[in-house]
């Protein structure tokens, strides 16, 4: 944890408020595999990483709510009896939509104080916006003693993103920011939320992310319109077996005998969710196996189908992948969240990992005159209260 970040955020909460606050890391995450299944009601398999967002939080007698984003250098007064969205992309949308939610569910909230940052990537795909928006339910939660549950903060921070991002997200990021665990990953069933926790143990590999800088924009982009196909063809599948329960569900075989009452793109799509879910079970099968060479190849898969049936990445995506595939030491590699830029996820043999981040830096320049960082994962526990 960057524990010189959150003593600065401490500091500079006590120059602005004169208090000693509240602290609450919450982590980012990543995804080995099982993308864009979540809102099928699919299977996912993400696990919570040792980035954060820090929030600082405290009551306040001012009169109105005051809340501080230290790395923009930005402060934000509002007032609870008149919460209204602010425009798309601001990071207020998150704070003011989990706040709302609190108020929705009849929880007592009174003006507060409230500082944050973080050292998530932003717009990186490693969900910095569910980092957010949980560490200020779970810190409003604290703050005015209002026992929610895990499952209800997940709630509220995914409606935020519905109704005040304009993301129509699954629950993958909010639900792992809050159950992530340290050196594992949740295999988590969307449908009734269950999960089970999975050793991510990788003998001689390491995960690795590498950041396209190109910064995904998620609510002004197809991503809700990705949610819709899957719907439309869901529905068409429903009226011929009425008995399969969702998307993921469904055989290719059932989606077959339909191919030729839905339109081209939906069917693909419907094709990449039945695919990509397929591939979450056999990853996870693999992975306490520890068959390596499986699981990354399916890596590799996964992201052929998000490039070209579910159509989510870009050509930055592609070229990191392309590369990837190229270098013996690498094992699998795919783009990973919701798409259209942010990071690859890479399994990478320790003996050469340092050979390929200088043929990805060299080539990435070159290519797109665009310089890319590395993360090594390194996967560590949920959103908690910071003891001082
Ligand atoms: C974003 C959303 C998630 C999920 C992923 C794609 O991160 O917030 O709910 O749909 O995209 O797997």
């Amino acid at each position: 944890m960057n524990i010189e970040l959150l003593n600065k955020l401490s500091v500079e909460f006590y120059n602005l408020f004169n208090q000693k606050p509240l602290l609450i890391a919450s982590p980012g995450r990543i995804n080995l595999i099982g993308e864009h299944t979540d809102y099928n009601q699919g299977f996912v398999f993400p696990a919570t990483i040792d980035k954060h967002i820090f929030a600082a939080l405290s009551l306040s007698d001012a009169g109105f709510c005051r809340v501080t984003a230290l790395d923009m250098n930005e402060t934000y007064d509002f007032d609870l009896n008149n919460i209204q969205k602010k425009e798309p992309g601001s990071w207020k949308n998150y704070v003011l939509g989990v706040v709302a939610g609190l108020m929705d569910k009849g929880v007592d909230i009174q003006n507060f104080n409230l500082a944050f940052c973080g050292d998530i990537p932003l717009g990186a795909g490693l969900s910095s916006s569910a980092a957010l928006e949980n560490a200020v339910v779970f810190g409003l939660n604290e703050l005015f003693d209002a026992g929610l549950n895990k499952m209800e903060i997940v709630e509220i921070s995914v409606k935020a993103e519905h109704d005040f991002a304009d993301v129509q997200c699954g629950i993958m990021d909010q639900f792992s920011n809050l159950h992530g665990m340290a050196d594992q990953a949740l295999f988590l069933n969307c449908a009734d939320m269950s999960f089970k926790a999975v050793p991510v143990s990788l003998q001689n590999y390491q995960l690795m992310l590498i950041n396209t800088h190109v910064k995904h924009q998620l609510s002004d982009s197809p991503y809700n319109q990705r949610k819709l196909q899957c719907m439309q063809g869901f529905e068409l599948l429903k009226g011929n077996y009425p008995e399969l329960p969702s998307l993921s569900d469904a055989r290719i075989s059932q989606l077959n005998r339909l191919k030729d009452e839905m339109s081209e793109v939906v069917y693909n799509r419907c094709l990449y969710v039945i695919e990509e879910n397929s591939r979450v079970k056999a990853a996870k099968n693999a992975l306490d196996n520890q068959n390596l060479i499986l699981f990354g190849a399916l890596l590799f898969e996964s992201h052929a189908g998000l490039r070209d049936l579910y159509e989510v990445s870009c050509q930055e995506l592609d070229f990191l992948v392309e590369i990837a595939k190229n270098e013996p030491a690498v094992v699998g590699s795919r783009m990973m969240g919701g798409g259209f830029g942010g990071c690859t996820i890479n399994l990478i043999h320790q003996d050469g990992v340092n050979d390929f981040m200088m043929k990805i830096r060299r080539d990435y320049q070159n290519t797109f005159g665009l310089s890319t960082s590395f993360y090594k994962v390194n996967i560590s526990g949920a959103t908690k209260i910071i003891e001082q």
